[in-house]
């Protein structure tokens, strides 16, 4: 089932998400309805908080190539446990933030631990855009959009124009 993607600015946006304790039905099936939400926006990466549930979960999928085959991945509480001293700069955007997109500087590399949709636990190093979404997702988990990476100035002047739409929004 999709559901409703929350439009920054909104104060779920900006919560520290809690630990998921125990995998159950309803955490697999929020993880599932995550992916199609993702997958119909269409968007490569989901975090739970942007569908206004406050738990550290993150959906991702970066296969962009036309045929080949996609990969969703389910995250419960993924964390990043190691981060490469060389650095990528990718242009990002975000689902919650449509049509604004700008550049932004992390790790190129980053080991990363999670507990996956049958609750074992994986860890795996993901490289390139991969790498950026990962942490991208993870950032929602603790409150922090791409756009809190940017000068004040770009920051507001996109948070000016998204309190815009959202009022055109509301209008209908
Ligand atoms: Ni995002």
């Amino acid at each position: 089932m999709k559901r409703n993607i929350l439009l920054h600015p909104d104060p779920r946006l900006k919560k520290v998400c809690a630990p998921v304790a125990n995998m159950t039905d309803e955490l697999r099936s929020l993880a599932d309805d995550m992916l199609a939400t993702m997958y119909d926006a269409p968007g490569i990466g989901l975090a739970a908080p942007q569908i206004g549930v406050l738990e550290r979960l993150i959906v991702m999928d970066c296969v962009k190539e036309e045929g080949e085959a996609p990969r969703p991945l389910i995250m419960f509480n993924p964390e990043v446990l190691a981060g490469s001293d060389e650095l990528n700069t990718y242009e990002e955007g975000c689902l919650s933030i449509p049509d604004q997109y700008a550049d932004v500087t992390r790790p190129a590399e980053v080991d990363v631990r999670w507990i996956d949709r049958d609750g074992n636990e994986q860890t795996e190093t993901f490289s390139k855009l991969w790498a950026t979404c990962v942490q991208h997702e993870i950032d929602h988990l603790d409150g922090k959009l791409f756009i809190d990476y940017l000068k004040p100035l770009k920051r507001q002047m996109i948070t000016r124009k998204m309190t815009k739409l959202k009022r055109e929004l509301a209008r209908g």
